[in-house]
């Protein structure tokens, strides 16, 4: 391998959390020799939402394919790999031991140390791969399919949980309200492509504040708020434009986003922001970072959009700092669906 000089570090990552089956070389934790993901989602569509059965059966049948086409697009074999690392938890149990036993059988045959991931700490490890330079501290808001956190990254693998969503997760609120105005599945990019042609200030839904902490979040009121207003509609024969409810809808969950987050930057005395997660690919949320980072001086990182919907590289990233630190798996690690950061 010519990309690959002595003492670099080659991490093989595996990544089967939800509905991706997902495989990356990462070199020294920061760049990504290959990163390939096989998506489930036109398989989980025709039910609406992901089904963990037909999940973990997808996966047992593309993983080792998708681990040789990672090592073959990065030029290497399992002999220059140093270490295997693996997302452990949280996801679908089913799922995530589908890529925790191919990891322990690639660590086990190549003789390379096993490293668990959390699959969180790999969402926001994705900034380190898009920004080379960026070092701790900063504070980092992950808004996915199944979590809302709001990170203080107080040093590489070292997280304070300053707010987290107190119901649903914001991208379970995309998907549901996304289903409620007939869009289909995966809600947030189509929600996402339909607001731009609607009016965000058309329908004044909620944003929830949460008394005992500032920093949490709710996204359950405004899901209710949303089938309620689509109801009355329903009840009054008025017509209603999909377009402005996803647009007010969107609007809703970023305001309150960005709320907290900027609040929390202001807490820790950072200067530093990042996003991380599936929502995060949202346009309308990075240009409302992006202008209220701006405004305050604080720098804003945000991974391209497929480094912050599910993949294998973060993994690696993640792992790559784990390793550095001397943190090993054995073979007893198993999938942990409730894993906390
Ligand atoms: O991080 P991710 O791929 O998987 C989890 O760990 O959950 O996030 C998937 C979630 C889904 O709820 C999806 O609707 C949402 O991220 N999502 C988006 C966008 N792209 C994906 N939400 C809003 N806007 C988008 N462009
Ligand atoms: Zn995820």
């Amino acid at each position: 391998m010519e990309q690959v000089h002595e003492g670099d570090v080659l991490v093989l990552a595996i990544e089967t959390s939800c509905d991706e089956t997902a495989a990356s070389v990462v070199k020294n934790g920061r760049e990504v020799l290959s990163n390939v993901i096989f998506t489930q989602i036109a398989l989980h569509a025709q039910y609406g939402g992901v089904v963990p059965e037909i999940a973990s059966r997808k996966h047992i049948e593309k993983i080792n394919q998708v681990i040789e086409e990672a090592l073959a697009q990065a030029g290497a074999t399992l002999e220059d790999i140093d270490v295997v690392a693996v997302t452990y938890g949280p996801g679908l149990v089913g799922a995530l031991l589908v890529g925790v036993s191919a990891a322990k059988a690639v660590s086990f045959a190549a003789g390379i140390p096993l490293i668990g991931v959390h699959h969180i700490s790999g969402h926001i490890s994705a900034n380190y791969i898009e920004y080379r330079e960026l070092e701790p501290p900063f504070i980092c808001l992950v808004a996915s399919g199944g979590h809302s956190h709001l990170v203080a990254v107080k040093d590489y693998g070292v997280y304070e949980i300053i707010g987290m969503t107190r119901d649903d997760a914001a991208g379970e609120a995309f998907d549901k309200v996304a289903r409620a105005i007939g869009l289909g599945y995966p809600g947030g990019p189509k929600i996402d492509r339909l607001s731009k042609e609607g009016d965000p200030d058309a329908i004044p839904f909620p944003r929830a504040k949460i008394a005992e902490n500032e920093y949490d979040f709710s996204f359950s009121g405004l899901k209710s708020a949303v089938l309620n207003y689509l109801n009355s509609c329903q009840m009054k024969g008025e017509p209603v434009c999909q377009a402005d409810v996803a647009a007010s809808f969107q609007k809703a969950v970023i305001d309150v986003l960005v709320e907290h987050s900027l609040h929390a930057v202001r807490r820790f005395g950072y200067d530093k922001f990042a996003i991380a997660g599936g929502v995060a690919s949202n346009s309308s949320l990075r240009a409302a970072f992006e202008e209220a980072c701006g405004r305050r001086n604080i720098r804003f990182y945000c991974p391209s959009p497929v480094l912050c919907t599910d993949n294998a590289a973060m993994i690696g990233a993640a792992g790559y700092y784990e390793y550095l630190k001397g943190i090993r798996s054995g073979y007893d690690l198993n999938a942990v669906p409730n894993l906390r950061l």
